[in-house]
Order: C-alpha cells, then structure tokens, then sequence
C-alpha cells in the first residue's frame, strides 16, 4: 500500500513493542506506554518517559503531569486528543522515575524516530531538559533551549518546561515563560496548518 493510513501504522509499531525486551526497563514496567492521539495531528507532544500512572495504564500523561500538560495545550487551543499525538521519548518507566540511561534512550529512540516519521508532524512540543536535549543532540539546558524555534528534520521544534517541573515549581515566572512558549508553538502550527488535524 503506497499510502498505509498512519493510524493503522502507529497501531503495528505498538503491537509489535508489546512484550518488548531491548532494554533493562522491560523488569520493572507493567506495560509499555507507547503513545497516544491522533495519527494525524500536525502537532506532536514528547516527554521523558512514563510515570508510576501511566505504567499502570498503559498510556503517556495520564497522571497529574499529564492533567497540567492537557490544560497548557488548551490554553492556546489544542484539544489533546483531536490535535495532538503525545509519546515519550522512552515508552518504559524508569523506577522511581529516575532519568532515563543512555543505553535505554539508544534502544528506545529509534520507536520515537518511527513515530516522528508516521505523523510527519508540522510542530514538535518537547517537554523538559530530557525530550529537548534529547532531540536536539545538546547538553544545553532547557531554560536556554526554550523561547526559540528549532528545525527538527522537517518539523520545527518547541522546547519548554516539563509539566512535572512547573508542578515542583509553582512560580508565576515558569508558568508565563511556558505560556509563552505555548503561544510560540501555536504560532508556528497556525503558520504552517490552517485549521484543525489532517
Ligand atoms: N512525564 C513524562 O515525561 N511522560 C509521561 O508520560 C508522564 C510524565
């Protein structure tokens, strides 16, 4: 099939990471939380990887991360099931929500990279130091990668805040430089989008 509807490709991808061993997290994980939303948003969420909810669910922020990052993305007007695909850049907890180990990012990215591909996203929102510096090849940290755009293959990238991060700290000078940014990848989606998913 020349043209395979993404969502049918985004399903075999996480069948096929059912049960998946390439990396130490398959002891301790309950089930692979492979990503979630819609094959074909132009705008695409990446975190660091699943916490203790979304380990037990099976699913990307799902817990109080997840409630704040679904309020950020409404306040400028992304709906996070109609407009966005969210994934992790591990898709396996790390205990104790640790960060995840070079060797664990080297066995997982190349499933990150697959959905980067099958949506072709316009925008990519990377959460925190480890989606961004991760994507990006830097060891620079995330108050000095965020404010700015970022070309990411064919996408332009956003780096910002970890809902997690503006969780631990509840200062309005956080909150208004993510809605900032927020209003950044807004701009850029509208840019380059019209209106509404694919
Ligand atoms: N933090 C992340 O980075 N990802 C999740 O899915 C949940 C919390």
């Amino acid at each position: 099939v020349p043209f395979p509807d993404p969502a049918d490709a985004l399903r075999e991808q996480e069948r096929a990471r059912q049960g998946c061993q390439l990396c130490k997290l398959c002891k301790s994980r309950t089930n692979v939380a492979f990503g979630s939303g819609n094959a074909r948003a132009r705008l695409m969420v990446v975190g660091e990887g699943p916490g203790e909810e979304e380990d037990r669910q099976g699913l990307p922020f799902v817990g109080r991360a997840g409630q704040l990052l679904t309020k950020m993305l409404a306040s400028v007007g992304f709906d996070r099931e109609r407009d966005c695909y969210i994934a992790n850049v591990v898709k396996c907890r790390p205990e104790r929500n640790r960060n995840p180990e070079p060797d664990e990012v080297a066995a997982c990215s190349p499933f990150l990279m697959a959905q980067i591909d099958t949506i072709g996203p316009h925008v990519i929102l990377a959460l925190g130091n480890f989606a961004a510096q991760t994507l990006l090849g830097t060891k620079e940290g995330i108050t000095r990668l965020r404010g700015k755009t970022y070309q990411y293959r064919a996408s332009v990238l956003v780096p910002t805040f970890h809902p997690a991060f503006l969780l631990r700290n509840p200062g309005p000078e956080f909150r208004r430089m993510a809605w900032d940014d927020l209003k950044l990848a807004r701009r850029e989606y509208d840019a380059r989008s019209g209106d509404g998913p694919r």
